[in-house]
């Protein structure tokens, strides 16, 4: 059986409900890019929210991490990965995690405790040494010289604020050596697979611990990594997860894996990050700007790989690799079944397009051969950065006409870069977390407002199509064939502005799905729904099926206050809106 049944199979056995993967795109969150590990569609409910699948939670969440881009190529970086998860919510704590964490490795996967490593937290001047999550540990039969105390290693956050704890680590001795008898977490060949983090605590912008309103647990095991340990390969591409991707590439291009290991592992990465990216609800299209730039970037750096494994780019090379993906993965993930050609379209058109700067590169850069002028580090990090040229492949094609390229200026200025680009992600995650603020949960109510106020200005079918939120505004997507007339817009604005005046108080309640619907209460997507659910309700005016956060009574808003109305796609008109 599949690591991932394996594993939700034995918490379900102890009471947890599965969850399912959210969107590799945060829903409601424009701050963050990705998600990047299991807790982070959890957020809300780690601070306190209840959920409404209950207090036991687990999960294979989707993640993408494209930080160390470049990275990938050795045998351990991906880009896109899955992450197991199981979590309780002010339930279990400490002694069932590790407990339980014990028993599926030693019972279920049949890991021999003796090739098991622990971290546990030592402590500093805010939190005690975690006496608790070593003494199970020593109970459960790891001696003291596999257990390590360290601080800043087991202590857990997001970012730099948000919901966090100490936790205890779990490696495995991944490795034919005798298994040393003290465990030194600097020898690689002990690898973490596993994480439980204790979140108790919140820690806010200025760094200060408080606790939460509930223990939480949260833990998380990368999928890939662990599949590579339980079928003893050092290479996770060499794993059932990669080994018939990698054989593809292999009989396409007609050369072997040994000597061609990192193009074909590039290949492999990005073709199967783009498909989750390009299948992901969201909708993503290559363009130059945030999720769309990742996307645009990754399938180019694939077909520079697959030129330099002399691929015949316009053949059907990443058709191939791209539905033997759609065909591994659908049974776990619905979207990639539903969006299937979009996937195969989106390789198809960028590929196109790269071609075409490709060719464009390419007389760039003969510019300067044909002046038999050595090429710059400003000029080899304008054909990397714009038409996609990889330094290997300058510094090749310039050996040819025995020129030289600035490979030392060129190193300078992509660390820049990717300085740049490190602190912009970085940026964006810390204001993910953030992301429920005060003024975020002010435009999270008046969208609800919105929605019902266009119902009954413009039409009873008006449906919501999206929504994005940022501290500054909201933009709401609705169903509606026509522009809406100045009229139309000071009735909406209007009638928004009249409930907020009357302060209205928002409710929540927690209730079947199947009652919600039969109530009427608005919702987007009804296949995206728990069986129970939480509506909030509006004074009388609104109920929509809603993971919150909200205000508790409209007066808190302020004034409502359109600022476009525009068309979105084919039927669907934009609003973008204010709250002073
Ligand atoms: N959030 C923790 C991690 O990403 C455990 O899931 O390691």
């Amino acid at each position: 059986m599949n690591l991932k049944d394996e594993y939700i199979n034995f918490f379900v056995s102890k009471g947890h409900k599965q969850i399912p993967s959210a969107p590799v795109v945060p829903e409601n969150d424009p701050s963050v890019l990705f998600n990047t590990a299991g807790m982070q569609p959890l957020v809300p409910y780690l601070m306190g929210e209840n959920h409404p699948y209950g207090t036991r939670l687990c999960d294979y969440q989707k993640c993408v991490r494209t930080n160390d881009l470049e990275e990938v190529g050795d045998t351990t970086h991906h880009t896109f990965f899955e992450m197991l998860g199981n979590w309780s919510l002010g339930d279990y704590f400490k002694e069932e995690s590790i407990t339980w964490s014990f028993e599926f490795l030693t019972k279920v996967l049949h890991i021999p405790k003796e090739r098991l490593g622990i971290t546990v937290f030592a402590g500093n001047d805010l939190i005690d040494f975690d006496e608790v999550s070593y003494n199970i540990w020593r109970r459960l039969g790891i001696p003291e010289s596999r257990i390590v105390k360290t601080t800043e290693d087991n202590f857990w956050i997001a970012g730099d604020t948000g919901p966090c704890g100490s936790d205890t680590e779990i490696f495995y001795f991944r490795s034919d050596d005798e298994i040393p008898k003290n465990f030194d977490i600097k020898d690689e060949r002990f690898v973490e697979i596993w994480n439980n983090v204790f979140m108790q605590y919140y820690k806010d912008a200025e760094g200060n611990i408080t606790e939460l309103p509930k223990k939480n647990v949260d833990t998380g095991m990368g999928v890939e990594r662990t599949t590579a340990i339980l079928e003893g390969v050092n290479d996770n591409y060499l794993s059932s997860i990669w080994k018939d991707v990698i054989d593809l590439i292999v009989e396409i291009s007609g050369l072997p894996y040994e000597g061609h290991e990192k193009s074909m592992r590039i290949i492999a990465d990005h073709i199967r990050t783009s498909v989750f990216i390009a299948a992901d609800p969201a909708g993503i299209k290559p363009s130059n700007t945030d999720q769309g730039y990742i996307l645009r970037r990754l399938i180019r750096r694939a077909i520079r790989h697959a030129k330099q494994l002399n691929i015949d780019i316009n053949s059907d090379w990443d058709q191939q690799i791209a539905k033997l993906i759609l065909k591994k993965y659908k049974s776990y993930y619905k979207e990639l079944e539903d969006n299937y050609d979009v996937v195969l379209e989106v390789l198809k058109n960028e590929k196109i397009k790269f071609n075409r700067t490709l060719e464009k590169g390419l007389r760039e850069f003969s510019k300067f051969t044909n002046n038999k002028q050595d090429i710059d580090a400003t000029t080899a990090f304008h054909l990397y950065d714009t038409y996609g040229f990889p330094i290997e492949l300058t510094v090749e094609l310039a050996n040819e006409m025995n020129l030289k390229v600035d490979e030392d200026g060129f190193k300078q200025k992509f660390r820049e870069h990717q300085e740049l680009s490190r602190t912009a992600s970085q940026g964006k995650f810390k204001g993910g977390l953030a992301g429920n603020g005060e003024m975020e949960t002010k435009y999270h109510t008046a969208t609800h407002l919105l929605n019902a106020a266009l119902k009954q200005v413009v039409d009873q079918n008006v449906h919501q199509k999206g929504s994005n939120i940022t501290s500054e505004r909201m933009r709401f997507d609705f169903s509606c064939d026509h522009k809406l007339s100045e009229e139309e817009k000071k009735q909406v604005e209007n009638l928004v502005n009249l409930w907020i005046g009357e302060g209205l108080e928002v409710t929540k309640k927690e209730m079947p799905k199947e009652e919600a619907i039969a109530s009427g209460a608005e919702c987007m997507f009804i296949e995206k729904y728990p069986d129970i659910v939480t509506v909030y309700s509006i004074g009388d005016i609104s109920h929509e099926l809603c993971g919150g956060p909200h205000v508790k009574n409209t007066k808190e808003l302020g004034t409502f206050k359109i600022q476009k109305e525009e068309a979105s796609s084919a039927g669907v008109r934009r609003i973008k809106a204010t709250l002073e």
